[in-house]
């Protein structure tokens, strides 16, 4: 119960489905949470939700799809660790309308998913290294998704969504061989849960999500540069 105490850990994603749930989580393990968000009032009732004493979760409101959201998020970070131990990329969004591919669907909806879905990841990777630096056995890691493997690209439909996790499968890589030895980064497929992302009728719920979250966060440091799925490696 107390595999994550003392861990500083900004999760982004945090107002619902599986960023939610692995708050609750890490806190239950004893973890000290930033939590990012684009809804103000929501993060209020999630915040209040999570932490009524207001000592364990701080929450800062942005649409991470803004060039500049990673400023007040590290300006939050800084102020409240000046370190941090874990970026847990969560937020995600898949937009893409009905059956379309890439043929036949609209090219803002390629735009959009590739600025919330890998370039925020990027932008909010970068910014936040040197308080990574200042963090214990510093990690990344990266919620992807099945729909992102190198197999799945053979598949048809929500190709926007399909790319934008290839590419942050992709990132994963780069970051972790040039990051070795720093920052562990990995990427992590939390499978096909019930959130408002995943529908009403997906198999899973997020509480099997946020326990494939903690077994990623606590691996050991040495593991980097891997995609994981209910605790264990599957191929990219
Ligand atoms: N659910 C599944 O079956 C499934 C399967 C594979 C992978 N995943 C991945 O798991 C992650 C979480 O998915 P979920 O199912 O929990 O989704 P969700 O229920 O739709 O929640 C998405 C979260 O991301 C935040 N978010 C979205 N766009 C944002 C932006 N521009 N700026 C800041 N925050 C933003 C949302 O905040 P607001 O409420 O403020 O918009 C919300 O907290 C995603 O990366 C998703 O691709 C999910």
């Amino acid at each position: 119960m107390n595999s994550l105490a003392g861990r500083r850990i900004l999760i982004t994603g945090i107002s619902r489905g599986i960023g939610l749930e692995t708050a609750r989580l890490f806190l239950a393990e004893g973890a000290e949470l930033v939590g990012v968000g684009q809804n103000a009032a929501r993060l209020a009732e999630v915040q209040h939700e999570l932490d009524p004493t207001g000592e364990r979760v701080t929450v800062v409101a942005q649409d991470l799809a803004r060039v500049d959201a990673q400023k007040r998020i590290l300006a939050a970070v800084e102020k409240r660790w000046n370190a941090l131990d874990v970026l847990l990329n969560n937020a995600g969004i898949q937009i893409d309308a009905g059956a379309h591919g890439l043929v036949d669907g609209k090219e803002a909806t390629l735009v959009r998913s590739m600025e919330v879905n890998l370039m925020a990841p990027y932008r909010l990777s970068l910014a936040l290294l040197p308080l990574l630096a200042r963090g214990k056995e510093p990690r990344i890691v990266n919620v992807s998704s099945g729909a992102g493997t190198f197999a799945a690209m053979r598949e048809a439909q929500i190709a926007s969504y399909r790319l934008s996790k290839w590419a942050l499968n992709g990132l994963t890589l780069l970051l972790s061989g040039e990051l070795a030895g720093k920052v562990a980064v990995n990427a992590f497929d939390p499978g096909w849960v019930k959130t408002d992302l995943g529908g009403p009728n997906a198999p899973g719920s997020p509480l099997e999500s946020a326990r494939g979250a903690l077994s990623i966060v606590t691996l050991p440091f040495s593991e980097t540069g891997k995609f994981w799925k209910d605790g264990r490696e599957i191929p990219f």
